[in-house]
């Protein structure tokens, strides 16, 4: 059986941009649990140093930084300070996204540059701003946070979300064939419902459009559950890692009759099926006890 503390983990120096909160800092914490050194990068940057605190106090060593994907120089900047503080950076995590609601008339096409500014070109800065030095080397782990709204159609109240989740597993599957001749690792988490705080961020453009979800086969998971999926994947060369694999058996139906996998999900909509994943009870306790 593998051991839990092995490479890529093991002594290596790892940077998450949004590592502060949701799943990005439940990776955080469970990169440092099998032996990484972290950098927790983040806008919000009381949340990144709290983070970062937790892995310390858990006996881990972790740095928080200010910084905002949207802009090229900060993400420079944050790269040195991870430098500076633990050395080379051997595992980049692009996590930041932001969500958003409405029918897609109603949202400005400044909101759909927006979305696509954070979620995907957020993801390709970060990844730009280290790609350079793995290639030399011939090492480092790039990993980027997509979402079951880019791997199959669901999102009509989020249109420009799903693209830009698309964009992520597209970048992150051509990046992959790319980089891993050249030593470079690409993964891609692409995770189902999970319950962080994600919607605290949502901007509404359209009154009561309900949110809806990835479908009734789909289950809630806590943030938690996802790092250790993440984890394993990474450890067992996975290239894409959805967080529950019901989205690749999901994604096996629509490649069977993908006009008829969409006209489904509107019959689907339009019989009042919102899409809603299950919750276990015991993620509803768990849900319950942090509130
Ligand atoms: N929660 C879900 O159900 C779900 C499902 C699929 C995909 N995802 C994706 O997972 C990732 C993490 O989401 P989450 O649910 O943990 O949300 P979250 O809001 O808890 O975490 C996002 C993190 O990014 C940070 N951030 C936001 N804008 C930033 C910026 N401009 N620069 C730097 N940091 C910034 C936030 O402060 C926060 O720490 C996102 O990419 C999201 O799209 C989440």
């Amino acid at each position: 059986m593998a051991s839990e503390h092995q490479p890529p983990f093991a002594g290596a120096n790892a940077l998450i941009f949004g590592g502060a909160k949701g799943i990005g800092r439940c990776v955080a914490l469970e990169w440092a649990r099998r032996g990484a050194r972290l950098a927790i990068a983040d806008i919000d940057e009381a949340a990144a140093q709290e983070t970062a605190a937790e892995v310390e106090a858990a006996g881990g060593k972790a740095v928080g930084i200010a910084a905002n994907v949207m802009a090229e120089e900060s993400i420079a900047a944050a790269v040195a300070t991870a430098e500076n503080a633990l050395g080379g950076i051997d595992i980049l995590m692009n996590n930041v996204g932001g969500m958003l609601n409405g029918h897609p008339e109603d949202i400005p096409i400044r909101e759909w540059q927006r979305i696509m500014e954070l979620n995907y070109l957020g993801s390709a800065r970060g990844t730009m701003q280290l790609l350079p030095r793995f290639i030399a080397r011939g090492s480092g782990h790039i990993v980027n946070t997509a979402s079951f709204a880019g791997l199959y159609p669901y999102a009509a109240s989020r249109v420009p979300y799903a693209a830009s989740k698309a964009a992520v597993i597209a970048m992150s599957e051509n990046l992959a064939v790319y980089c891993e001749p050249r030593g470079v690792r690409v993964s891609c988490l692409i995770p189902g419902p999970v319950a962080t705080n994600v919607m605290d961020s949502m901007t509404s453009w359209t009154e009561d459009c309900p949110l809806r979800g990835p479908g009734t086969e789909t289950t809630l998971m806590l943030p938690e559950q996802v790092a250790v999926v993440l984890a394993d994947g990474m450890r067992d060369g996975r290239i894409l890692i959805p967080s529950d694999d019901v989205g690749l058996e999901i994604v096996k139906r629509w490649a069977q009759s993908p006009d008829g996998f969409i006209r489904a999900r509107i019959d689907e909509f339009a019989s009042g099926n919102r899409g809603n994943p299950a919750i276990p009870d015991a993620i509803r306790a768990a849900m319950g006890a942090r509130k």
